[in-house]
C-alpha cells in the first residue's frame, strides 16, 4: 500500500461492510446505552497490515512528543490526607495536524490518511456502530504509542463547548505491531473503573460515546521488543447533528 484507500470502505472486511450497512449486530450500540464498543473484525486484515506498514515508514519522522507526568505538587502540595487529584498525565506522540501546513499535515496528505479520514463511509461507519446522527466536519488525529505510553484517567468532557457538552462520539482505528504484548482501555460503569478491553489488535475499530471516564493503560511490549513497539491510533472526533444534540437521539 502506497496511500491509504480515499474512502474507509476501501479497507473493510466483509463483516465492517455489514456494519456499514446497518445489519450487524453492534450497529447502534451506543445510542442504545452503551459508552463504548470494539471489533477486532471490521477492518480487512491484509489491509490493515499494509496499513501498520505505511504509518511506520511514512509517519515517524512527523511525530512530536505529548508527555504530561503528573505535577510534583499534586503530592507535595497536599495539605491533607486522602486528599489528593491526579490531573490528566499523557505519554504518547502525535502527528500535529491542527494547521494545514504542518509537517504532519503535509505527510497525512501525501499518504491518503487525510481524505481517508475524512470520508464519507468513515463518517458513515461512526454513525452506523454509535447510533447517532453525526455531523460530517469532524476532528482527526493520529496517535503512536510506543512501549510504556498511556493515558491517565480522564472523561474528555468540554463544558465550555455547547456542542459537545451533551455528548459526542469517537471513532478510533487501531493498528498495532507484532512486538505489542498488551494494551488495555479501563473504563466506567456504574460509577467504577471497572470495564476493561484489549485494544492491542491490528485493523481495530473501536468507538465512543464522551464524555466518559476511561484511561489507556501502558503499552507492553512483548519480551526484549521495548524498542520495536508501537500501536498506532487513527482518530475521528464527531459532534452530533444539532437535531441530536437537543435529545432526540435516533
Ligand atoms: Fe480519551
Amino acid at each position: 500500500m502506497k496511500r491509504f484507500p480515499a474512502e474507509l470502505e476501501g479497507m473493510l472486511s466483509p463483516r465492517g461492510r455489514k456494519v456499514l450497512a446497518g445489519t450487524d449486530r453492534a450497529c447502534g450500540v451506543l445510542a442504545a446505552g452503551l459508552r463504548f464498543v470494539g471489533a477486532a473484525d471490521l477492518l480487512d486484515a491484509g489491509q490493515s497490515r499494509a496499513a501498520l506498514a505505511l504509518l511506520g515508514r511514512t509517519m515517524p519522522d512527523v511525530l512530536t512528543a505529548m508527555d504530561v507526568p503528573i505535577p510534583p505538587s499534586a503530592m507535595t502540595g497536599m495539605k491533607r490526607n486522602y486528599s489528593e487529584r491526579l490531573p490528566k498525565t499523557v505519554r504518547v506522540r502525535t502527528a500535529e495536524m491542527a494547521s494545514a501546513r504542518s509537517r504532519g499535515s503535509i505527510r497525512a496528505g501525501e499518504i491518503g490518511l487525510t481524505a481517508m479520514l475524512r470520508s464519507d463511509s468513515f463518517h458513515a461507519l461512526a454513525e452506523a456502530l454509535s447510533g447517532y446522527r453525526l455531523r460530517q466536519k469532524r476532528g482527526t488525529q493520529v496517535l503512536c504509542y510506543h512501549a510504556n505510553d498511556y493515558s491517565g484517567p480522564h472523561n474528555d468532557h468540554h463544558p465550555e463547548e455547547p456542542d459537545a457538552r451533551a455528548g459526542y462520539v469517537d471513532l478510533h482505528l487501531t493498528f498495532c505491531n507484532e512486538a505489542v504484548e498488551h494494551q488495555w482501555i479501563v473504563y466506567e460503569h456504574g460509577g467504577h473503573l471497572g470495564q476493561v478491553q484489549s485494544i492491542a489488535t491490528l485493523g481495530g475499530v473501536s468507538c465512543y460515546r464522551l464524555p466518559l471516564w476511561h484511561y489507556t493503560t501502558p503499552l507492553a511490549a512483548k519480551p526484549g521488543r521495548a524498542q520495536d513497539a508501537r500501536r498506532w491510533v487513527l482518530l475521528g472526533t464527531f459532534l452530533d447533528q444539532p437535531s441530536v444534540a437537543e435529545g432526540t437521539a435516533q
